[in-house]
């Protein structure tokens, strides 16, 4: 069964405790918060206290996305977080990150950008809960989803059932109606989206027909 996050970078802020409702009313599996610092990708989106906030506002899972230069900064801040999701491109210790991460009792996620290949991860793809795909450049809601990832999901995959680890893959960036079953069909077990969920008036349906696409 296709888990799907909903990433609240689209939603309407002035509403956050209303928009968090209609996607749980929605049937969404948990939600993801889009943490970017204007160094590691050229944005700047929330903060430490947005995350906590959502935390407070939902009983569902939370996952941090960590778009920033200096992860080890942050991750203590986050305790009571589910998933802690860093990007490979901003560590230089991973196994350090993943235990810190550990420590504190949520599971460790590892993002790759788009050009960033699967021999950086080789190593630690045992030690993290799920690898996140990232499926656009980061930084930015609304773009479209790069063709090409669904060869790396693949490859991915593959390698995750070579070694018979249980590591999930998760996709982040353009994910909607179309590009779900590409996705679904090269391995993902988990479709992040912000504009296909909240960027929709019915967000039910716009949920509903997501999880419909990923089956087809
Ligand atoms: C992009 C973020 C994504 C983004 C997805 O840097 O990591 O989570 O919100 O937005 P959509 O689903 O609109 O591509
Ligand atoms: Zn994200």
């Amino acid at each position: 069964m296709i888990k799907i996050g909903a990433s609240i970078l689209s939603a309407d802020f002035g509403h956050l405790k209303e928009e968090i409702k209609r996607a749980e009313e929605a049937g969404v599996d948990f939600f993801h918060v889009d943490m970017m610092d204007g160094h590691f990708v050229p944005n700047i989106s929330m903060g430490i206290g947005i995350a906590k906030h959502v935390k407070k506002l939902t009983d569902l899972p939370v996952d941090v996305h960590l778009m920033v230069e200096n992860v080890d900064l942050f991750i203590n801040e986050f305790e009571e977080m589910d998933y802690i999701t860093f990007h490979i491109e901003a560590v230089r210790f991973p196994f350090r990150i993943i235990n810190k991460i550990k420590n504190i009792g949520a599971k460790p996620i590892v993002a790759l950008n788009p050009a960033t290949p699967l021999d950086e991860i080789e190593y630690i793809l045992d030690e993290v809960y799920a690898v996140l795909v990232m499926t656009v450049e980061p930084g930015f809601s609304g773009q479209k989803f790069i063709p090409v990832m669904t060869k790396k999901i693949r490859k991915l995959k593959s390698m995750i059932v070579e070694n018979g680890y249980d590591t999930k893959i998760f996709v982040d960036g353009g994910i909607n109606v179309e590009t779900a079953p590409m996705a679904v069909k090269a391995g993902a077990d988990v479709l992040i989206a912000a504009s296909a969920i909240f960027g929709k008036e019915d967000v039910k349906t716009a949920v509903k027909n997501l999880r419909d696409s990923a089956l087809k």
